[in-house]
């Protein structure tokens, strides 16, 4: 682990000056490097050399980002991906085989639960579910062929915060793989290796980027798993581009002051939302009223940047809030400077059946903010009136 904070990691984590000796690195835009001669070339095909060959396996730029990632996860290397469900998928791809089984959280993202319910089978790999309030049941859901824990924490889209030492532990216990998407939180927020997790998987796209530009993902840990997943994502060419490694690695520098204002503004956000009467139940990590609120205090180190809530009077009350918003976006990202309103029922949970999306807590009526930068009292102001409207 590195001995500075995670502030300047973010900000000097630098690759190597050129010899123009610029002060903020530059854009690396190049598919391909150049050998010194055909012993150079000879030596680093066959991986005598670390020194980048092509773009699909190694970028200075992409370099620059994962470091930055690794240093503020407590990571040992990691690889850089053109999305997160890119991230998401290669690390499964990379380390299971045809056959095993993933034990994983119910309450992950839509996409991710997709991708294990209609794409790893056909390769026959299955999963089996258990509940955020159901850890005990864990032990019972495993296999002989089981290879990984998987979960998210905070949640998409309810915001429920699952223990994660408790994870580890019963990952460690079994010797199976402990997998986290720490999309919601950050590294900011929490640093999951430290609860026992072997591999971290971000959508960079988030608050990583933080401005709603680019798609990125990146899938952190050992050196060990880090090397079977670039030897897969080398061939099979998910790398993220040399434009958005450049743009992720510039907007980590400012992550922590920004992740700092957004769960400023979310605390207060969540707070007002509690104390309006057409509100029936509002979810935030650092609110006392959160289900899971001690939990949330020790494992990360403030609430986030997601508020959940459900508005009185169902899904027809939450259409006609929606309609109402004016200066905050319906939009599908999170963790943008802008503050995000959006129906998981309707939009990224829709291809969920209906009795799961109960059990992880996606009624009709419930309603996710992204909060973002702007004054929270222009972003309270735009939510009263949308809700008395
Ligand atoms: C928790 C979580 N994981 C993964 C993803 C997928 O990331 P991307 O959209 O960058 O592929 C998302 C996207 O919303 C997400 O919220």
């Amino acid at each position: 682990m590195s001995s500075k904070h995670i502030e300047t990691e973010a900000i000097r984590t630098q690759i190597e000056r050129s010899q123009f000796l610029e002060h903020s690195s530059p854009m690396y835009l190049t598919s391909s490097y150049v050998f010194e001669d055909a012993e150079d070339m000879r030596a680093s095909f066959a991986d005598e050399k670390e020194r980048n060959i092509y773009s699909r396996y190694s970028n200075p730029n992409s370099s620059e980002f994962v470091e930055k990632v690794c240093k503020m996860e407590g990571a040992e290397r990691g690889y850089a991906f053109a999305s997160g469900m890119s991230a998401v998928f290669s690390t499964f791809a990379a380390l299971l085989d045809s056959d095993d089984h993933i034990i994983s959280s119910r309450s992950i993202f839509g996409s991710t639960q997709t991708l294990f319910n209609n794409i790893l089978p056909k390769w026959k790999i299955s999963t089996s579910y258990f509940k955020i309030d159901e850890l005990d049941a864990i032990e019972s859901l495993i296999q002989p062929n089981t290879k990984v824990i998987y979960a998210e924490s905070p949640t998409n889209p309810a915001v429920d915060i699952l223990d994660l030492k408790r994870l580890g532990d019963i990952a460690k216990k079994h010797n199976l793989l402990f997998i986290i998407d720490n999309c919601f939180a950050t590294p900011y927020l929490q640093q999951p290796i430290k609860f026992g997790a072997d591999l971290v998987i971000h959508s960079a796209t988030k608050l990583m980027d933080g401005q709603g530009r680019v798609l990125g993902g990146v899938t952190v840990g050992s050196s060990e798993l880090i090397q079977k997943i670039y030897l897969f994502s080398r061939i099979s060419g998910p790398a993220l581009s040399p434009f958005n490694s450049w743009v992720l690695s510039k907007s980590l520098e400012t992550l922590p002051v920004r992740v700092d204002r957004h769960c400023d503004n979310a605390l207060k956000v969540a707070t007002f939302l509690e104390s309006h009467e057409n509100v029936k139940l509002v979810k935030y990590p650092f609110l006392k009223s959160h289900p899971q609120y001690e939990l949330a205090k020790k494992q990360m180190k403030l609430g986030g940047s997601i508020v959940a809530f459900e508005i009185k009077g169902g899904i027809e009350a939450g259409r006609q809030f929606l309609n109402a918003i004016k200066l905050l976006s319906l939009s599908a990202n999170l963790g943008d400077t802008r503050t995000i309103v959006t129906h998981p029922a309707s939009t990224t949970h829709a291809k969920i059946p209906e009795a799961i999306r109960l059990e992880t807590g996606i009624t009709a009526g419930l309603i996710r903010i992204s909060v973002g930068l702007e004054h929270p009292e222009d972003i309270i102001n735009d939510l009263k009136q949308a809700l008395e409207n």
